[in-house]
């Protein structure tokens, strides 16, 4: 609820401190903006330009939470909380202490709610620029509250605030990460790597992961964060039914790039199950000392 992470979140115009409303259906800040929580739970925390983009529509948000579900997923989302727990660890944050975990591009909340599982009394933030994700996002787990804004912008989060920020397949705006993490605080990222569902480019005609993500990656936070250790590469096969491989294809960007009909031919003409990989990369983040 976004009760329990009011104290992490800031004013996205200016900063400042906010707090609920007596009657618990706003937000307000310390100098006098004010903002509405919409009755699904989350609410948008845009300062003045607004948001620029509208993110994953409803249908996508559908498909990814009907992928997820199925758990296809799974070693990544427990290599995410692995490292969530790992980085707590080495920072000395203690168990009873509520770590303050935000996932950006959170989509569904499932790596964060996850996280919130795995981590007693932990609190968390998705953030998401989708109003169709916000509205999972307010009820994904109940100490997680839902925030709509782009993760290009000024943050809402306050100063030194956030244990651990996690992106998952999502933006990364450096500079704010460094901005809003506490001391000893992380940021856990997982990239597709390039042969990620190579068994499905070919005949569904989707582009592969561009080489070198991960390096760019690296390269595009320098002078506000700093890679910890080397990066852990997670390959493993997955059993999809032509049922699973829509709805993954449904939660990507290729659902913009193929339309419908040709997807739906081109599922219908694979076999019923294929083994598919999936590969990613999880690499931690700290702040540039
Ligand atoms: C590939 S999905 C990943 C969702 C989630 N992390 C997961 O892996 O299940 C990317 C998410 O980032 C969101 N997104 C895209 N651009 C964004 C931006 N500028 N600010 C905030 N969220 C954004 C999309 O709406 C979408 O929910």
């Amino acid at each position: 609820m976004l009760s329990d992470v009011i104290d992490i979140l800031a004013d996205p115009v200016d900063g400042t401190a906010l707090m609920l409303s007596e009657d618990g259906s706003r937000i307000v800040s310390d100098s006098g903006h004010s903002y509405d929580i919409a009755r699904q739970g989350y609410v948008t925390l845009a300062g003045g330009a607004g948001l620029r983009y509208s993110g994953d529509d409803a249908s996508m948000i559908d498909a990814r939470e009907a992928f997820l579900s199925r758990g296809h997923f799974a070693p990544f989302v427990e290599a995410v909380s692995a490292a969530v727990n790992t980085v707590l660890d080495e920072a000395g944050v203690p168990v009873d202490a509520q770590a303050a975990i935000v996932e950006i591009g959170a989509g569904t909340g499932y790596y964060l709610s996850h996280a919130l599982d795995d981590v007693e009394n932990s609190i968390g933030v998705g953030l998401d620029v989708s109003v169709a994700a916000a509205k999972r996002l307010a009820h994904c787990h109940p100490r997680a509250g839902a925030v709509v804004a782009d993760a290009w912008s000024h943050l809402p989060f306050r100063d030194n605030s956030v244990d651990i920020i996690v992106v998952a397949f999502a933006p990364r705006n450096a500079a704010e990460f460094a901005r809003i993490l506490k001391p000893g605080g992380e940021v856990v990222v997982l990239t597709a790597d390039q042969g990620h569902l190579r068994e499905l480019r070919e005949p569904l005609g989707i582009i592969d992961v561009e080489k070198g993500k991960v390096a760019r990656l690296i390269e595009q936070a320098a002078g506000h964060l700093e890679p910890v250790g080397e990066g852990q590469l997670l390959e493993f096969p997955m059993d999809l039914d032509q049922a699973s491989i829509a709805a993954q294809i449904k939660m990507s960007p290729s659902a913009r790039h193929i339309h419908p009909d040709v997807l739906h031919t081109r599922i219908e003409a694979l076999p019923e199950t294929m083994t598919v990989t999936a590969r990613a990369v999880l690499t931690r983040f700290k702040p540039v000392s």
